[in-house]
């Protein structure tokens, strides 16, 4: 890590762990000259710059090179209407109605560390020896506008995070009309663009397409929330490159909000690449002296492909991201009552689940909706938050008491940012949701949203939380959040603020986030929106883990766990069991292959145990046990995707090895069954290839020639794994090469784990 500045040359060259990224200053304009594998520091890198002056229709401001234009120029921070026709990366709009500012470089500074993103999730640096901070400042005189761009970089990972900050000196108001995080200008288009994509229940599936002269990818959010739809993530891989090796560039936004993400190659056959918060519908007024700081980006590079950038991300984000006292603990294997229950329960039903639930070494029982109002379904409610004493006569906190004697921790379900028109907050507050004055209040699922851009309604919320968490011996909170934004409006705000309602929004829910969870440093706190449509790097800064998706069937989660895994980390995934046929697909898959499934996340239970059979039970016992052996590994172990379920058969691979490289978990999911298949063996990654590893299979699977789980659970012992290739120790470079062969499955959605170990030969 190291950042030189040669100010005679306008030179600056950024190092992070393995990677260089390199800006020169051209006739006051910083450009992009580098971005990739790390480089040495010398006088040469100046002259790496190369302008080609081309004929085009394109004005040419540039001094020095009279036919340059700035459509030509790579550029660090692009702006609008002085011959760059691309996508600016921001956009301002003066006094005077004009649209055009022209920012040029004023100075630097470097700092050691990493700077706070005032009232934003942003990376962090623990200590200054981790990062080192370059802020490049920029000025428009006339229009009084100084633009900060932010590059931190860091000793431990390949990755540079970029923001901005836009700070007023000017006499009269400016608004900004746009404020990217980032854009970087890749000098040609011999890339494919990766990004992960969906639809509630099915969502970060990972497309990927090259990229086409004269055409953007664009993707975004307009819901007000960063969206089951799009995730706030792009990538560039150079065409070859795959999971394994090639170079591969990550783009991820740490925000919650609607954002917008492209990758447009221009006539030159270069490519930009830009995101952050989606200009449509947004706009910022600042008056003189005010400021506003952009969201934070963090661009990652790898040299060793696709799986090379996720665990760059993955490393990032579950160490540096994350935060507070849960960031490096285990996380508790629950059992949570949605599924079992539904709004149909009542404290002993409850209870009766706990009960089932203590014997199978299950830590955790989350009580989720329904628990507060009068809430029998998804009509009313929200905004009551005090316990419905028809379900709970003796209230929560007897509850988490009873919950507690089973040996059980209490975790609690809210929804905090809603509000129904049937409840007692909307009676007293009807102006406290987002709505536009005059106009129609659309409701989704029965539910209008809080205007969390005003602080008195935070801070109602605060108080209100507060008190709830503090009710009972709460250990646990899910933050679920079931719609997205429409009307957005604020009955506080100035017809002019207006369009900064959405970003406003998430500032304050940032901000009564920052407080609950200070307030409450011991509760593990889970995010959730309708499963994974705010599953997000800004809500990890919260909350170290997120609901996946309300898809709980086994094999759409082999895509919708692959697919997120794409950059965040199996310690942000939370993954449970859940009953057959499955709610949402009606697929039957055996229990043994749920749990395997739901093991490669933060592992629990969502059906009614009251309702297993004995068998289920004792299969049950083993898989918990299981997850207790290799949840460090699953949780802080690195990720090595083995096989794509979208790729081929859909069978999927993938496992977990620790730092020191001594202990691994293998995981296959064979889809369908065939016959006459080949062998399958898994070529696997980042073992030792001097150790000898020794195997085992996980108890808790399906065996070969048996069909059901009733099987599995015959097996007695109480160990949870047991020996595999008659104990022989294998060699890692083997096992890397010509591969760990799978016995063969039978039937459909069938699954198998391995545990390897290293040892003395
Ligand atoms: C949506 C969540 O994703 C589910 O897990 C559950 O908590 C329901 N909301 C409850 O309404």
């Amino acid at each position: 890590m190291n950042i030189f500045a040669d100010e005679s040359q306008g030179l600056f060259h950024l190092q992070s762990k393995g990677t260089s990224y390199i800006i020169q200053v051209t006739d006051g304009y910083p450009a992009h000259v580098y971005w990739g594998a790390q480089l040495r520091h010398d006088s040469s890198l100046s002259g790496a710059l190369e302008l080609r002056e081309r004929s085009s229709f394109s004005p040419t401001p540039l001094l020095s090179k009279t036919t340059l234009s700035l459509d030509a120029l790579p550029q660090e921070y692009p702006q609008y209407g002085t011959s760059d026709f691309r996508r600016p990366a921001y956009q301002a709009q003066l006094a005077d109605g004009t649209r055009l500012t022209e920012l040029k470089y004023a100075g630097y500074v470097i700092t050691p560390g990493k700077p706070v993103l005032e009232g934003l999730p942003a990376v962090y640096a623990e200590n200054e020896d981790e990062a080192q901070t370059l802020e490049l400042t920029l000025k428009d005189d006339y229009a009084g506008l100084t633009v900060t761009l932010l590059y931190t970089v860091f000793a431990h990972h390949s990755a540079i995070a970029r923001s901005v900050r836009f700070e007023h000196q000017g006499e009269a108001p400016l608004r900004l009309e746009q404020a990217l995080s980032a854009s970087v200008d890749f000098a040609d288009s011999a890339y494919d663009t990766l990004h992960l994509s969906g639809a509630w229940a099915r969502e970060r599936h990972v497309q990927r397409r090259p990229l086409i002269p004269g055409a953007a990818l664009s993707l975004e959010s307009r819901r007000g929330s960063s969206s089951h739809q799009t995730n706030p993530f792009l990538a560039l891989l150079r065409h070859g490159a795959d999971e394994h090796q090639g170079d591969v560039y990550g783009f991820s936004l740490v925000y919650s909000g609607s954002f917008a993400a492209a990758a447009e190659v221009e006539q030159f056959g270069q490519t930009r690449v830009s995101i952050g918060i989606n200009p449509f519908d947004f706009s910022w007024l600042l008056e003189p002296g005010q400021s506003f700081q952009t969201p934070e980006a963090v661009l990652v590079y790898s040299g060793e492909g696709l799986g090379g950038m996720s665990r760059t991300y993955h490393r990032l984000y579950r160490t540096r991201l994350c935060r507070g006292v849960h960031r490096d603990q285990a996380r508790p294997i629950l059992v949570n009552n949605w599924e079992a229950t539904y709004f149909n329960f009542d404290a002993d039903k409850i209870a009766a689940i706990a009960k089932e639930a203590g014997p199978l070494g299950i830590e955790l029982f989350v009580l989720d909706d329904g628990w507060f109002g009068k809430r029998d379904s998804d009509n009313s409610s929200l905004g009551d938050w005090f316990e419905d004493r028809r379900k709970l006569p003796e209230g929560l906190n007897d509850l988490a008491a009873r919950v507690n004697r089973e040996g059980l921790q209490f975790g609690l379900w809210v929804e905090p940012e809603m509000i129904s028109p049937d409840s007692e907050l909307y009676r007293s507050h009807p102006d406290w949701c987002l709505h536009a004055a005059g106009r129609r209040r659309t409701e989704a699922r029965n539910q209008l949203i809080l205007d969390l851009s005003r602080p008195e309604v935070c801070d109602y919320l605060y108080e209100t939380l507060s008190s709830v968490f503090a009710s009972a011996p709460i250990t646990y909170v899910k933050w679920d959040m079931n719609r997205n934004m429409t009307e957005i409006a604020s009955a506080n705000t100035s017809p002019e603020r207006q369009k900064e309602t959405a970003h406003r929004y998430m500032l304050g829910l940032y901000d009564l986030l920052e407080r609950l969870t200070s307030r409450f440093p011991d509760i593990l706190f889970e995010s959730c929106s309708g499963g994974g449509g705010r599953f997000d790097p800004g809500m990890l800064f919260y909350m170290p883990q997120t609901w996946t998706s309300d898809d709980t069937d086994a094999i759409e989660r082999l895509a919708i766990q692959y697919g997120t895994s794409i950059v965040y980390p199996a310690s942000s995934m939370g993954a449970h069991v859940s009953a057959v046929p499955n709610h949402q697909v009606d697929r039957i898959t055996s229990l043994a292959t749920r749990g395997d499934v739901a093991m490669s996340g933060n592992f629990g239970y969502e059906l009614d145990l009251t309702k297993f059979t004995d068998a289920e039970k004792t299969l049950a016992a083993k898989q918990v046990a299981q997850y207790k052996e290799i949840r460090t590994l699953v949780q802080q172990g690195d990720m090595y995707r083995l096989q794509s379920p979208f790729e081929g058969s859909g069978d999927t691979a993938w496992m977990f090895v620790s730092e020191d490289r001594t202990e691994a978990f293998v995981a296959y999911f064979r889809v369908l069954a065939t016959p006459n298949a080949p062998i399958t063996r898994l070529a696997l990654k980042g073992l030792d290839p001097a150790l000898d590893y020794v195997i085992e299979t996980g108890a808790a699977d399906q065996p070969a020639g048996h069909g059901s789980d009733e099987s599995a659970a015959a097996d007695h012992s109480t160990e949870p794994f047991q020996p595999a290739f008659g104990g022989t120790p294998l060699g890692g470079d083997r096992l890397m090469t010509i591969g760990l062969t799978v016995s063969d499955l039978r039937g459909d959605y069938a699954s198998c784990t391995f545990r390897l170990r290293a040892v003395q030969r």
